[in-house]
């Protein structure tokens, strides 16, 4: 997982709208929540977190077959988001596409991955949720604002002959209540009122949303439990997009489960969106309570509307015990120093090559048929 430097508590929040601590927590569960900073994007808190992934699975950018960011805070429209990651790594071997499906996206990405890996099309993925939705609030409503916060979390996948993995999803949508939450923006039907909400900025209906998070997690968490050929009784730990306590805690009462077997630390971050189940289950696994051989729940609910559950046979042994060789660091490490400047190097070539073509055509194409001689030599 990699997080923004810049904290904000509840007490910062009332010094931008008409709000309090008190409010805040007793209302959502939320202390306090990371902001990026001007430097911080979603492709650069995606790749850290992508970089650590990949340390404590050991695997190599050059062994990836997939990259998938799950995202509703893209960098650009495109390039993607995941390309821009996958350039950084140094993934020359990967695909690269994002993923929109709001806060469910990370489970969404997850099943893309696995069954992409099941059908024996690629052996590897890499899964990020990356967000910065501080981009999106709007700052003047103190309904949304005081909700979100920015982060990410990635995993890699791999085909494997042990048996575990993701067992079974459940993916859905329902998108008759699109307008509950949404981002008007590029290709908004009503490009002038944006359906009376602002532009690129989030609107979100609360109090029905909350009613739609609370039933989905009630009916799905069951539902993909019975699909596994489990129950409820054989799952260590729920680990539930981070949207509100209070959601969590009707999902756990209306299920008769104890609050303690969900997950929930959106108390430090708030709802980070795509980014929030990662988070969860990466802190999850620091603390101890994710075993080799555990059965987890991912559920997630969002925009769209959307949303997903998983169950997932941990396979992995602690970070810690994790496989980790001194040889690999390093050839990662190059492969991140070597990206870097293999990107710094293409952009000074495009920009000499404006240059010579604006003071010099002929040179400028001269120079642009050698170089393509250079790469393609039969052409
Ligand atoms: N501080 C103080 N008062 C606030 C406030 C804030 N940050 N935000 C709203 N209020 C006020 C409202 O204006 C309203 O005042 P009024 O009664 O004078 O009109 C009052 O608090 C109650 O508003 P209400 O919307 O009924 O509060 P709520 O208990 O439903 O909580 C949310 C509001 C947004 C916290 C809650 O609806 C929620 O969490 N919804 C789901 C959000 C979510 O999970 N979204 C992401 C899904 S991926």
């Amino acid at each position: 997982m990699a997080i923004p430097e810049n904290v904000m508590t509840n007490d910062d929040m009332a010094a931008i709208v008409d709000t309090t601590d008190e409010w805040i927590q007793s209302r959502t569960g939320i202390k306090q929540r990371y902001i990026a900073s001007e430097k911080e994007s979603t492709s650069s808190l995606g790749l850290k977190a992508a970089q650590r992934a990949l340390e404590v699975a050991d695997v190599l950018p050059a062994e990836l077959d997939m990259v998938i960011v799950a995202t509703s805070t893209p960098d650009n429209i495109f390039p993607s988001t995941a390309s821009l990651i996958q350039a950084w790594l140094g993934a020359n071997n990967a695909g690269a596409f994002d993923l929109s499906a709001a806060c469910s996206g990370f489970v969404y990405g997850v099943n893309m991955a696995s069954q992409a890996i099941r059908s024996g099309s690629i052996e590897t993925a890499l899964v990020i949720g990356t967000e910065t939705m501080s981009r999106i609030l709007d700052w003047q409503d103190r309904s949304t604002c005081i909700l979100f916060g920015d982060g990410a979390g990635a995993i890699v996948l791999q085909a494997s002959e042990a048996e575990g993995g993701v067992l079974t999803s459940v993916l859905r949508s329902d998108g008759y209540g699109g307008d509950l939450l949404c981002v008007p923006s590029v290709g908004s039907l009503d490009s002038t009122s944006a359906n009376g909400h602002k532009f690129n900025k989030m609107y979100m209906n609360g109090s029905e949303v909350f009613k739609f998070g609370s039933r989905v997690m009630t009916e799905s968490i069951p539902q993909v439990v019975a699909q596994a050929g489990l129950t409820l009784n054989d799952i260590s730990l729920i680990i539930p997009h981070q949207a509100n306590q209070r959601i969590i805690q009707s999902a756990a009462r209306h299920l008769k489960l104890d609050e303690s077997l969900f997950m929930s630390n959106l108390e430090n971050y708030g709802n980070t969106s795509a980014a929030s189940i990662p988070i969860a289950l990466c802190e999850a696994v620091q603390q101890g309570r994710v075993k080799q051989d555990d059965y987890l729940v991912f559920v997630g609910f969002g925009g769209g509307l959307s949303w997903a559950s998983m169950v997932v046979r941990w396979g992995v042994p602690k970070p810690e015990e994790a496989r980790g060789s001194f040889v690999n660091r390093q050839r990662r490490q190059l492969s991140y120093i070597f990206a870097f400047w293999r990107q710094r190097l293409n952009r000074f070539n495009r920009r000499m090559d404006e240059v010579v073509n604006r003071v010099h055509p002929t040179r400028g194409r001269m120079i642009r048929l050698r170089r393509k001689i250079e790469r393609h030599p039969l052409e």
